[in-house]
């Protein structure tokens, strides 16, 4: 074993975190809190997951829920393509795998929403393989310490972190080294202002030795986000407002939201014409309501909303009357949830 590993593996023995999903010994429980931890912080998860684990306790009853109820539980950690994912990938394991995740690593990737990382997690973790992984504090901590140049997002970058993280693994014991990484990047070889003086590894870091922590890992230059300005439609009827059903696919997938539009000028001013393109929905623009912001991670939104009287509406199997009581019972991205909150 490495000095590198020895240090790190004593660390954890003393130092790593206690966290739900690191009592189970089941491979559902390991999977659900890997999905969710994808591109959330602990924190955030920690109340999910044990919400998650309660309302599912099995891959089976998992897959026999209905995709509202999934993203209903779901809401609000965002990525929502993480929860359809895991509900497909249940019903996977159910029909060919008889509710046990397989351990062939090559069929666990196959699942929908495992990908590389997921699988080394998942193997190293549950079935106790000797599979490396990579995640964000783990290239970070890895780039550090073996000081790597090239950019952790490109493809050489990559293939170098990849191949230290399985030079450094300690066989029969990949699940705890994989954590180990993960805590100390977590708590300690922070993004800014790394706490190096308390690190195991601090006397192996040829990061620390040049003083260039803060410089690694070197990522790709970011590209600047757009910001685009919504019209929403808060269409009201006897105590009833107007839902529509995003389609299955893509951003917000399946989740319910007021009619809106993208709009390039004056949002009151346009919010008729540019609803009924869009929709085909005829409004006739009431009082304004509060603005909603929120940032995606490829760009931002400023939704401006109304209070409307419908004139006249398609047929149309995604649009639902609900009342102003029950819209908590809609999956919502945080703007329509925001919108559906000023309501009450
Ligand atoms: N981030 C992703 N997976 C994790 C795990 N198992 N423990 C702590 N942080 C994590």
């Amino acid at each position: 074993m490495s000095r590198f590993t020895s240090r790190l593996l004593n660390w954890y023995r003393q130092n790593g975190r206690t966290l739900p999903w690191r009592g189970h010994r089941d491979s559902y429980a390991v999977w659900v809190s890997e999905i969710m931890l994808q591109q959330t912080r602990v924190e955030t998860v920690i109340p999910y997951f044990e919400k998650w684990i309660k309302r599912f306790p099995t891959v089976k009853a998992l897959a026999q829920s209905s995709e509202q109820d999934v993203l209903n539980l779901w809401e609000g950690l965002g990525y929502y393509s993480r929860a359809r994912n895991l509900h497909q990938a249940a019903k996977i394991v159910i029909e060919q795998y008889n509710g046990e995740l397989p351990h062939d690593l090559d069929a666990l990737r196959e699942l929908p929403g495992i990908g590389r990382y997921t699988v080394g997690a998942i193997a190293s973790m549950a079935f106790g393989m000797d599979e490396p992984t990579l995640d964000g504090n783990i290239r970070r901590v890895l780039a550090r310490v073996f000081d790597v140049s090239e950019p952790a997002d490109s493809r050489a970058g990559e293939k170098i972190l990849w191949e230290l993280a399985a030079k450094h693994l300690p066989k029969g014991e990949a699940g705890n080294y994989n954590q180990a990484l993960m805590d100390l990047g977590a708590t300690t070889c922070l993004p800014k202002n790394p706490h190096c003086l308390i690190c195991p590894v601090m006397c192996l870091c040829k990061a620390h030795e040049l003083g260039i922590q803060e410089k690694r890992p070197v990522m790709k230059p970011k590209k600047k986000t757009p910001h685009y300005i919504h019209a929403a439609a808060v269409i009201e009827k006897n105590g009833r407002v107007l839902l529509a059903k995003r389609p299955s696919k893509g951003l917000l997938g399946g989740m319910w939201e007021f009619p809106n539009a993208r709009v390039n000028g004056d949002p009151a001013k346009e919010l008729a014409k540019t609803i009924q393109t869009a929709t085909r929905l005829k409004v006739r623009r009431k009082e304004a309501l509060e603005i909603v912001e929120h940032a995606y991670s490829h760009f931002s939104v400023a939704t401006h909303p109304f209070r409307c009287e419908l004139v006249s509406m398609p047929e149309n199997q995604n649009l639902k009357w609900v009342r102003v009581g029950e819209l908590e019972d809609y999956p919502m991205g945080r703007i329509d949830r925001q919108i559906a909150r000023q309501l009450n």
